[in-house]
């Protein structure tokens, strides 16, 4: 359904630029199969303010090619270690954009937010290429609408990094084939089909930079973790109960429930990777103080503020926008002495991709 044979191209060179935010599971992904379909449907917040911004220079080739041609440069500088992924990412989707081997490509990009910060980059990274792939697609002649725009683009990120197809569009994205998501699919992701309580518009998520270091456990490793693990099953089908469960939640309002699937998720998420073959502990004593903190602060204060986790030992603190003023001076007072360097990035729920 997503290829595409445009020759004659209606253009020989151009450029295109576009920025993806980063997203935060609420259901979390957690096992694939076959190539990059999920085990269960996953629900995601976009954010704002952690995101990639891509430029994409092309030009057509005099001569035919086998094999691809690009560079990649991170912020202006070549990066040639970042090639190998791209490559592959290239060769995963050529089926569907034939026309990546009549033109050289410069791929130019950069993070908002800080190299080494624990925040993974592939989701915002893998969202914005992939929309500027369609969006030369577009510019080549291929006549798809906005809309099949950005499913093809989040087909493709998806077919990068997983969870990279939950950034395309916000504030509240889907992926994976649900019978409560109207239109949800494997493939792609999907902006939920209902409106929001009031409570989740910009809602916040602090994230508070427990561990700045590289992943412990890359997403590969940790997703094959589930092939074979002794709870599997019961997981998927929890994920996509719990799914099905927040979907009501927030379009109710029932905040309390919301906190209670959400702290669960990441918790769960954890516990797989403690109970898998190998094991993982990926929290650090700090992530465990946050978490106590959180608690203790929710139950005295009955500020309904949460936390979630994704595949390391960062905390995501995520709380309404009326309460803003009362989290950030609680962080501040008893949080940051957990954060190297004291550092947390303040984001909020947001859109999705963006022309520059
Ligand atoms: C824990 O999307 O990074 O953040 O598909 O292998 O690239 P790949 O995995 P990735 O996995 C994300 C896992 C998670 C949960 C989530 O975002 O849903």
């Amino acid at each position: 359904m997503f290829s595409s044979q445009i020759a004659p191209y209606l253009k020989k060179e151009g450029k295109v630029s576009y920025s993806a935010p980063s997203n935060i599971a609420l259901v979390k992904y957690w096992g694939k199969h076959g190539v990059q379909l999920p085990q269960n449907a996953s629900l995601s917040f976009t954010l704002s303010n952690c995101k990639t911004l891509t430029s994409v220079t092309y030009s057509k080739r005099e001569t035919n090619s086998q094999d691809f041609d690009f560079k990649f440069l991170f912020e202006g500088k070549p990066k040639p270690s970042f090639e190998p992924k791209i490559q592959t990412f290239f060769e995963r989707i050529y089926k569907y954009c034939p026309f990546l081997k009549d033109f050289s490509f410069v791929i130019d990009s950069q993070n908002t937010f800080p190299h080494s910060s624990g925040i993974a980059s592939s989701a915002s990274g893998m969202a914005a290429l992939s929309q500027c792939l369609v969006a030369i697609e577009k510019e080549l002649g291929n006549g798809l609408s906005e809309e099949q725009m950005l499913q093809k683009a989040s087909f493709l990120a998806r077919l990068g990094s997983g969870s990279a197809c939950r950034s395309l569009e916000g504030p509240v994205t889907v992926w994976g084939a649900h019978e409560n998501i109207e239109g949800s699919s494997d493939e792609y992701a999907v902006k939920v089909p209902f409106e929001m309580h009031k409570v989740f518009n910009n809602y916040q998520d602090t994230v508070l930079l427990v561990d700045k270091g590289e992943k412990q456990v890359s997403s590969t490793v940790g997703h094959n973790l589930m092939h074979g693990h002794p709870f599997a099953e019961q997981r998927f089908q929890q994920a996509n109960h719990n799914l099905k469960d927040l979907a009501e939640v927030m379009q109710s309002g029932n905040i309390e429930q919301f906190i209670h699937i959400v702290e669960s998720e990441a918790l769960t998420l954890h516990a797989m990777m403690m109970t898998s073959s190998p094991y993982f502990i990926l929290m650090k004593p700090e992530t465990m103080e946050v978490i106590n903190r959180i608690w203790k602060f929710r139950e005295t204060t009955k500020i309904p503020v949460c936390f979630t986790l994704d595949a390391g030992a960062n905390v995501h603190v995520l709380y309404p926008e009326s309460v803003k003023e009362d989290v950030l001076s609680f962080i501040n007072r008893e949080l940051i002495s957990f954060c190297q360097n004291k550092q947390y990035i303040c984001d909020i729920v947001g859109l999705g991709v963006q022309k520059l």
